[in-house]
């Protein structure tokens, strides 16, 4: 079917659906200037090893270099702005409250870009850069210098500052996973929008969302191993794809 075709019967699907759920990776911050993870050549694990960065290992073995990296995506991160896609998708969560339907955003996105557009029922199921927390008291702060003094920084309760990001091998933020969970076994209708659906718990969203009942949709630059189970696949750039969506809806 071709993707005109697929804007319009996602846009009626979400005119007459109840309760609505949508599951954003990387690729919906790509237009932003975002690297996404597994994209060849820009994907940021492409020019770095995860195991080497991304986990409580590598932060108790180096933790200046862990900390430094991180404090560089979150610079880049700040000086990037939401793009359409983050926008429509704020504009949906108020023309679907606004009709008394139901509305989450679930996120593995880090950058806040989300926040920025105004989207506010959202989830981080990944946490987020622009959070740091404490080792010793586990206490979160916001707002910190940017870019930090030292390197790894010192938190003011006396331990180091840790990114705020859920790293390979920890736990979800407590309650994330099953506030999305509970919403999207509830919906009727799941949107996957920029995620390459490699990564669990968060990629299982979609096979729950099927087996719930839910019309399943992704809308990816490239096929994942998600895209021939859901009931429809739209292949574009979620910038381009989500506005007109949101513009076709109700007639439009
Ligand atoms: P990936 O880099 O794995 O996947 C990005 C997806 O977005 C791919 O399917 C691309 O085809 C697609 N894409 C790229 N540009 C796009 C665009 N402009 N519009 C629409 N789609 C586009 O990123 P994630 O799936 O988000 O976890 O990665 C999931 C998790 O893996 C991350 O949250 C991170 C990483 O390990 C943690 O850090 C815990």
């Amino acid at each position: 079917m071709s993707t005109d075709a697929d804007i319009s019967r996602l846009a009626e699907h979400l005119d007459r659906a109840r309760s609505v759920v949508v599951l954003t990776g990387a690729g919906v911050s790509a237009e932003s200037g975002i690297p996404t993870f597994r994209d060849a050549l820009t994907g940021l694990w492409a020019r770095y090893d995860p195991t080497e960065l991304a986990t409580p290992e590598a932060f108790a073995a180096d933790p200046a270099t862990v900390t430094r990296w991180y404090d560089e995506r979150r610079q880049s991160v700040a000086r990037c702005e939401q793009n359409p896609a983050h926008e429509a998708l704020a504009n949906l969560e108020r023309a679907l409250v606004d009709r008394d339907a139901s509305f989450l955003l679930v996120t593995q996105n880090v950058d806040r870009l989300h926040h920025r557009a105004g989207s506010e029922r959202l989830v981080e199921l990944h946490g987020t850069l622009c959070v740091w927390r404490c080792t010793k008291t586990g206490r979160e702060f916001e707002d910190l210098p940017m870019p930090f003094e030292e390197y790894p920084p010192k938190s003011a309760d006396g331990g180091l500052l840790r990114p705020g990001v859920v790293w390979f091998g920890e736990q979800l933020p407590h309650g994330a996973m099953e506030r999305a969970e509970d919403a999207t076994m509830a919906c009727d209708l799941f949107i996957s929008i920029g995620t390459s659906a490699v990564v669990y718990p968060a990629a299982g969203l979609i096979s729950t969302a099927a087996r719930a009942g839910a019309t399943t949709v992704e809308i990816t630059l490239e096929p994942t191993p998600a895209s021939g189970a859901v009931d429809i696949s739209i292949l574009g750039k979620a910038g381009e794809i989500m506005p007109r969506v949101v513009g076709a809806m109700g007639g439009g």
